[in-house]
C-alpha cells in the first residue's frame, strides 16, 4: 500500500489551514461569505492516474489561488477566479488543500484523493496431491497489493460455490478456510477471488480469480487384500493369480502390481463401483521350479496395500516305459524300464524303484502269450505336503513263426476240407430240385417265457 503521508511542511500548514477553518466558508469584509471549491470532491481514481483539480471561488477580488499538495502538479490554466492543476502519478490516497485571500482573509477548500488498484497477485496455495475423505482441508489464499483494503475482501471457492468470504487484512493478506473434504470433492476445482466493491463510489465491482487448483480425494479400506494363487503350479501348466481389494475410492484409479518371484505379471484390471479386482494368468517355466512368492501391491493416492502368497512350481517329468528292443523274439530276454523325473517315485507293473528318481524295471524272457502284454507304470510326486500321480503304459511285440512242415500240412488240410465242403453242397442242391418239395414250418408249441416269482420257482421245483 502507497504512504499517503505528507512532508512535514505540508503537514504544518495544513494543520494551519485546519486551525483557520479548513473547507468553511469566512464571512467577507462586507459580512458576506466567499467560498472556496476543490473540483474534483473527494475522487477515487485508478492509481497510477493523473487528475485536473480546479480551485474556483466566487471571491470578486481574489489573490493567486494555491494548491497544496505532496503530489507532483502543474499549472492547467487559471482564470477570473479559478486555477487548475495537473496533478500526475497520483499512487496512493492523499488530502490536496486550496487556499485564497480573499479581502485579507485566506479561504481554504480541501478534497481527499483516493486512489484503488487491483491486487497484483491472488493465489490460491498448492492443495496436497491427495486429500484423505473425511479430513479438514485447509485452503490458503494470498492476496498481495489492491486498494482501498476498506472495500476489498477475499472469497474462497469450490466450484461456483462460495465456501468463505473475509476482508483483506495485512501485506500480503493471508486468507484461510477449512472444508470436511468429501468423496464429491474429488475433481473439484478450487479457487480464490477477490472483490473490489467500489459501486459506492460509482465505480464497479472488480474482481480478480486465481488460477483454480483441483483436489483429488481418496479412501482406502480397513479390509485387506485378498490375494488368490494356485498353491501348486507344474512346469509349462498356467494358473490364474487374482487379487481383489473391496472399499477403495476412486478404485478406477489404483494401480495394480501382480509378480511372481522377479517376473511382472501384466493383470487384466477391473474397477466396479468401490471394487477392484486384478487377474493374471501364470505360466510355470523350468528355472522358476521351487517356492515362488506371488505379491499384489495396490497403490492409491501414494500408498500401498500388499498382499503374499506362496506358489510352488514343481516339475513333474515322466513316467516313462521302455523296453532295451522295440520288439524282441521270443525266447530272448526283454529289460521294461519305467524312468521319470528327479524325486519321483515310480511303480512298474507292482515292482517299486528302489528310491525316488531311480528307474525301476523288470527283466523277462519272451513267450508267444507276452505278445501285446502292457506294461503300467504308476509315478508318484510329493511337493508341498500333496501327493501327485501319473500313469504310463507301453505294449510289448513279440516275434514268433511256426515251422515250414507244420504249415504246410495245415494248408494241405484246409485245402481238402474247402473241396470236401463244396462237393458236399452241389450234390444237396441238386437232390432238393429233384425231390420239388418243400418244409413247412411246424408251429411252436411252447410256451412264451415271462417272469417266474420266487415261490412260483419253488414250486415248480417241489412238483
Ligand atoms: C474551473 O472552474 C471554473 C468555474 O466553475 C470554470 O469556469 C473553468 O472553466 C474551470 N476550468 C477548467 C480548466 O476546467
Ligand atoms: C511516481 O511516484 C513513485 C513514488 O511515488 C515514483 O517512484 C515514480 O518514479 C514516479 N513516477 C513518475 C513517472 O514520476
Ligand atoms: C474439521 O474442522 C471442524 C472445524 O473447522 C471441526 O469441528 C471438525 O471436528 C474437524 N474434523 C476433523 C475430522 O478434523
Ligand atoms: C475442474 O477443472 C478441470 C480443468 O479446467 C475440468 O476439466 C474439470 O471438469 C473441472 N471439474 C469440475 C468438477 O468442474
Ligand atoms: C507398489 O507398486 C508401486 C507401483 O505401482 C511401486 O511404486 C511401489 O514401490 C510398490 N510398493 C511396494 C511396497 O512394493
Ligand atoms: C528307450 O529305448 C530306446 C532304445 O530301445 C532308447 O533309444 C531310448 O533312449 C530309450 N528312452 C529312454 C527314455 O530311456
Ligand atoms: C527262455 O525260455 C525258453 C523255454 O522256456 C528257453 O529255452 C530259453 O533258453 C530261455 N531263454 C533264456 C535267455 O533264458
Ligand atoms: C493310475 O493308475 C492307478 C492304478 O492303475 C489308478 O488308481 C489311478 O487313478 C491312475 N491315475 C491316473 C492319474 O490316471
Amino acid at each position: 500500500m502507497e504512504s499517503s503521508g505528507l512532508p512535514p511542511w505540508t503537514c504544518l500548514s495544513s494543520l494551519i489551514f485546519l486551525l483557520l477553518g479548513c473547507g468553511l466558508p469566512l464571512p467577507g469584509a462586507q459580512g458576506q461569505e466567499f467560498f472556496l471549491r476543490v473540483e474534483p470532491q473527494n475522487p477515487v481514481f485508478p492509481a497510477g492516474g493523473s487528475l485536473l483539480v480546479n480551485c474556483s471561488t466566487d471571491c470578486p477580488d481574489p489573490k493567486p489561488i494555491f494548491l497544496e499538495t505532496s503530489l507532483s502538479k502543474e499549472s492547467a490554466g487559471s482564470g477570473l477566479g479559478w486555477a487548475a492543476f495537473q496533478l500526475s502519478n497520483v499512487t496512493g490516497d492523499s488530502q490536496i488543500f486550496c487556499s485564497v485571500f480573499c479581502n485579507g482573509s485566506q479561504i481554504t477548500g480541501s478534497s481527499d484523493i483516493t486512489v484503488y488498484r487491483f491486487p497484483e497477485r491472488v493465489e490460491l496455495q498448492p492443495l496436497p496431491p491427495w486429500q484423505p475423505v473425511g479430513e479438514n482441508l485447509t485452503l490458503r489464499c494470498l492476496v498481495e497489493g489492491g486498494a482501498p483494503r476498506a472495500h476489498l475482501a477475499v472469497v474462497l471457492v469450490r466450484g461456483e460455490e462460495e465456501l468463505s468470504r473475509q476482508p483483506a487484512i495485512g501485506e500480503p493478506a493471508e486468507v484461510t478456510a477449512t472444508v470436511l473434504a468429501g468423496r464429491g470433492d474429488h475433481g473439484a476445482n478450487f479457487s480464490c477471488r477477490t472483490e473490489l466493491d467500489l459501486r459506492s463510489q460509482g465505480l464497479e465491482l472488480f474482481q480478480n480469480t486465481s488460477a483454480p487448483r483441483q483436489l483429488r480425494t481418496f479412501a482406502l479400506p480397513m479390509t485387506p487384500l485378498h490375494l488368490k494363487a494356485p498353491r501348486l503350479l507344474e512346469v509349462g501348466t498356467s494358473g490364474q493369480v487374482q487379487c481383489k481389494l473391496d472399499g477403495l475410492f476412486p478404485a478406477s484409479e489404483a494401480q495394480v502390481q501382480l509378480v511372481l518371484g522377479y517376473q511382472m505379471l501384466v493383470p487384466e484390471v477391473r474397477s466396479h463401483g468401490d471394487s477392484l479386482m486384478a487377474t493374471a494368468i501364470v505360466t510355470a517355466h523350468t528355472d522358476q521350479e521351487g517356492v515362488q512368492e506371488v505379491e499384489c501391491n495396490v497403490t492409491l493416492a501414494d500408498q500401498s496395500l500388499k498382499a503374499r502368497a506362496n506358489l510352488t512350481v514343481f516339475n513333474f517329468l515322466g513316467p516313462r516305459v521302455n523296453f532295451s528292443e522295440p520288439s524282441v523274439s521270443e525266447g530272448s530276454m526283454v529289460t521294461v524300464i519305467c524312468t521319470a523325473g528327479p524325486q519321483v517315485q515310480v511303480m512298474l507293473d507292482g515292482v517299486w524303484a528302489t528310491a525316488p528318481g531311480q528307474p525301476a524295471q523288470l527283466q523277462l524272457n519272451a513267450t508267444e502269450s507276452d505278445d501285446g502284454r502292457r506294461f503300467f507304470c504308476q509315478a508318484t510326486l510329493e511337493v508341498d505336503g500333496e501327493t501327485m500321480h501319473k500313469n504310463e503304459s507301453a505294449q510289448l511285440r513279440v516275434l514268433y513263426r511256426r515251422p515250414v512242415t507244420a504249415s504246410i500240412i495245415i494248408g494241405v488240410l484246409a485245402a481238402v476240407g474247402v473241396i470236401i465242403i463244396a462237393v458236399a453242397l452241389k450234390y444237396a442242391f441238386r437232390m432238393q430240385k429233384r425231390s420239388g418239395s418243400y418244409y413247412v414250418k411246424q408251429e411252436t408249441t411252447s410256451l412264451p417265457l415271462r417272469n417266474m416269482q420266487p415261490n412260483e420257482a419253488r414250486e415248480e421245483e417241489s412238483s
